[in-house]
């Protein structure tokens, strides 16, 4: 079976402040230096993302932001470039997250063309899928994330694979305390693996990291890393304190 290295990412939202966030991000780089098994990245804030790079630089915690836009430059009010974003650090970036797909109004296509944009542009990029509860209830939900995964990765050439992590995010389980069960959430990565293995071939499908992200706890993190699909985590609010999410890279790292 392949190895695959968990990948716990650490989605700050707009939460922080310039100070918190500094200090977060160094007790974070504390723990992720003391742990080569598993990959860990922040996504504070744009604002705050060079001014956290100046605390990690010289760790081996990774450095990303929560969005992109999909143009290199021009009259994009309010948007931030991939060559802006590289130059203060980030290397991984978050994209399709339900909160933009949801309360932003971002569509498939979109989505699609950023996904296209950040891997060309050289960033590892996650892109966040999940069915929202009302799908869930009608029995819909393997249908909506394929979906999504399709159509994120329509323009992904097998080649840049590598460089695409997948998110699973039940908008339900979203900062509600509620986590998809663990026998639910591996029966939902399993599906996505499949369904890139049919985009792809068995080599991707077997490399590729998918995480899990809805209300993951230090309490709740190794039932879901013990499932043989689930290769990390994308946590929200767990991720604001480094007790805790440092908990979690902790339970990653025996899983
Ligand atoms: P919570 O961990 O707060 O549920 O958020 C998950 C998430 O949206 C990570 O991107």
């Amino acid at each position: 079976m392949t190895k695959r290295i968990p990948i716990i990412g650490g989605n700050w939202k707009m939460n922080t402040n310039l100070e918190s966030g500094m200090l977060l991000a160094g007790a974070i780089a504390d723990q992720a230096d003391t742990c080569e098994c598993c990959e860990v990245v922040v996504y504070p804030p744009f604002l705050y993302i060079q001014a956290v790079d100046s605390v990690i630089d010289q760790t081996s915690l990774h450095l990303g932001a929560q969005n992109i836009w999909h143009e290199p430059s021009g009259a994009f009010t309010g948007e931030v470039s991939g060559a802006m974003l590289r130059e203060v650090g980030a290397t991984s970036v978050i994209i399709g997250h339900s909160e933009r797909r949801h309360i932003l109004g971002e569509s498939a296509e979109l989505i699609s063309q950023k996904m296209e944009y950040s891997i060309k542009d050289g960033f590892q990029t996650v892109l966040c899928v999940g069915e929202t509860l009302e799908e869930r209830e009608a029995g819909k939900t393997v249908e909506v994330v394929l979906g999504q995964v399709k159509s994120g990765l329509q323009h992904v050439h097998a080649s840049k694979m590598e460089m695409v992590v997948i998110a699973y995010e039940p908008v339900w389980a979203i900062g509600t305390g509620k986590t998809a069960s663990p026998d639910d959430a591996q029966n939902v990565h399993k599906e996505i693996r499949e369904c890139v293995r049919g985009l792809y071939d068995e080599t991707i499908a077997n490399t590729l990291r998918i995480q899990y992200g809805g209300s993951v706890k230090p309490d709740n993190a190794a039932e879901l890393f013990a499932c043989p699909d689930i290769d990390g985590a994308l946590v929200g609010g767990a991720s604001l304190s480094a007790d805790s999410f440092n908990a979690i890279v902790t339970a990653a790292c025996e899983s």
